[in-house]
């Protein structure tokens, strides 16, 4: 369904997420029919080009990370019709008027989205100065991204700081997990089918493991990371955000705000960590060819963790007593990111030992790096040699089931952006959600902070503390695919 026109101004466009994500995100909604042809794109940013050389450094993102569909010529030649570009210091008064210039006063019926690609220091700055130039009204809304604060008192000053300018419903705080197919699918599976919300609690679930791993390091991002970490980088916003949507009461309607209230509860809802032996702290050691950590950052005496593995408890009547499992790290053995719900086991087995255990059975929610929804289940051995159990897997690859091996799956920003348009919530945080998680990873940050995280292999699973974290409750980690 294609969306109204728009008008959407990205701060920091020539930056690499713009590069990267919003560029090629834009050109596929077009490609797709979704993104109107009189829409406009403004680029923002220091550099001094002007229309036409932005629009050659958006062809070049084409080229880079559009893939095969960037290829069709007259689309492109469309899509690059609706960019314009301003240069535009944000911390001079003087250029704004050149912004000003670029746009009408007045949004009139055409949405207009202000995308802060920028760091935060200048998220402060922007908003004051599109209000300032009179760019704002009831149809603009502001765009953020991580990192939203560094604890709650620093997240709670930037609510502050937007709020002086927009109105909650006006500010649009990305996830970008939450823009994930199969993070959305989370949500269809639990609330769309008969037969999982009545197991889907502490009777029936055993546990709950959430992993995000990844194989590749800091890179060039050490000094953004350093001092920074995995719980603040990634477990925060991403990995608390999948807990919510498993771990919450089914809202009343699909609509942004019944969603983030029942998110918000489960945030509210998460026990204090009391016992120090639940957190895992990790840092990644040099390996053959690939240098360490503290290398990577340049940071030789860094304590900063690339994984942390955690044990959270929701205090409530649903999931009493049931633990939920996070891990993160980076320079791990694969890139996998799923959801993994385990039942408990069968409460009585009726087959003889010679028949063999049946397995618990698994609900696996896989996000990377294909999408897809397992159930492991125990069946017969197929054959003749009597009644012998056997794992198997009702495996819906979506390649496959959906008949969708060609079929491009789009990247989170696509959704992302034309929610912004649309004016729809749903998938993105609001103010207060951000403030729960901080609360809760502030109480943990205070204790571990400073403490040497324990290093482990590149290519590994992590330390093996993570891995005594669950062995201690009698329980395993899944395994990290190749
Ligand atoms: C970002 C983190 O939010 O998410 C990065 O800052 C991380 O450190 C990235 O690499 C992972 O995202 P994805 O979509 O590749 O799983």
């Amino acid at each position: 369904v294609p969306v109204d026109p728009f008008d959407l101004v990205v701060f920091g466009a020539t930056g690499d997420l713009a590069r990267r994500k919003l560029i090629p995100a834009l050109y596929h909604r077009m490609h797709d029919g979704q993104m109107p042809e009189d829409a406009r794109i403004v680029g923002v940013a220091r550099a001094q080009l002007d229309a036409e050389g932005y629009r050659r450094m958006a062809e070049a993102a084409l080229d880079e990370f559009g893939g095969e569909d960037a290829r069709d010529a007259e689309m492109r030649r469309k899509f690059l019709a609706t960019i314009d570009y301003v240069p535009l210091d944000v911390m001079e008064e003087a250029g704004w008027s050149r912004l000003k210039d670029a746009l009408p006063t007045a949004c009139g019926d055409r949405p207009r989205a202000f995308y802060l690609s920028v760091a935060p220091r200048f998220f402060g700055p922007i908003a004051e100065g599109v209000h300032a130039a009179g760019l704002t009204d009831a149809n603009s809304r502001i765009v953020i991204e991580k990192p939203l604060g560094h604890d709650l008192a620093s997240a709670a000053a930037l609510n502050g700081v937007f709020a002086g300018h927009f109105s909650e419903h006006q500010i649009f705080r990305i996830d970008h997990y939450l823009g994930k197919e199969t993070v959305q699918n989370l949500m269809a599976l639990r609330f769309a089918n008969a037969f999982f919300e009545p197991l889907w609690n502490a009777r029936h679930i055993d546990h709950v493991q959430i992993t995000v791993a990844e194989k590749v390091g800091v890179e060039g991002r050490g000094p953004y990371y350093d001092g920074i970490g995995a719980m603040r980088d990634m477990v925060q916003n991403h990995l608390l955000q999948l807990l919510c949507l498993v771990a919450m009461e089914p809202p009343s309607q699909f609509e942004p705000d019944a969603v983030r209230d029942e998110k918000l509860k489960v945030l509210r809802a998460l026990a204090p960590l009391t016992r120090l032996e639940d957190v895992v702290r990790g840092q990644y050691a040099a390996g053959p060819g690939m240098p360490s950590y503290v290398e990577d950052a340049n940071a030789p005496t860094s304590r900063t963790e690339t994984f942390i593995a955690l044990k959270a408890e929701v205090a409530n009547w649903r999931w009493a007593g049931v633990p939920f499992y996070l891990r993160t790290g980076k320079r791990m053995k694969s890139r996998v990111s799923e959801v993994a719900v385990v039942f408990k086991s069968a409460p009585h087995s009726i087959f003889p030992a010679a028949s063999g255990r049946a397995a618990q059975n698994v609900l696996a929610l896989r996000l990377q790096p294909d999408e897809a929804i397992t159930l492991g289940m125990t069946i017969k051995e197929p054959g003749p040699g009597g009644m012998r159990l056997a794992p198997a897997v009702l495996d819906m690859t979506f390649a496959d089931t959906l008949g969708a091996s060609n079929m491009r799956m789009p990247d989170a920003y696509e959704r992302l952006v034309m929610d912004v348009i649309r004016g729809d919530q749903t998938l993105f945080m609001r103010g207060d959600e951000v403030e729960a998680a901080w609360a809760w990873v502030d109480a943990i940050t205070a204790r571990v902070d400073g403490e040497r995280p324990e290093l482990y292999e590149p290519g590994s699973a992590g330390p093996d503390d993570a891995l005594m974290l669950m062995h201690r409750d009698g329980r395993r980690w899944r395994e990290l695919a190749q």
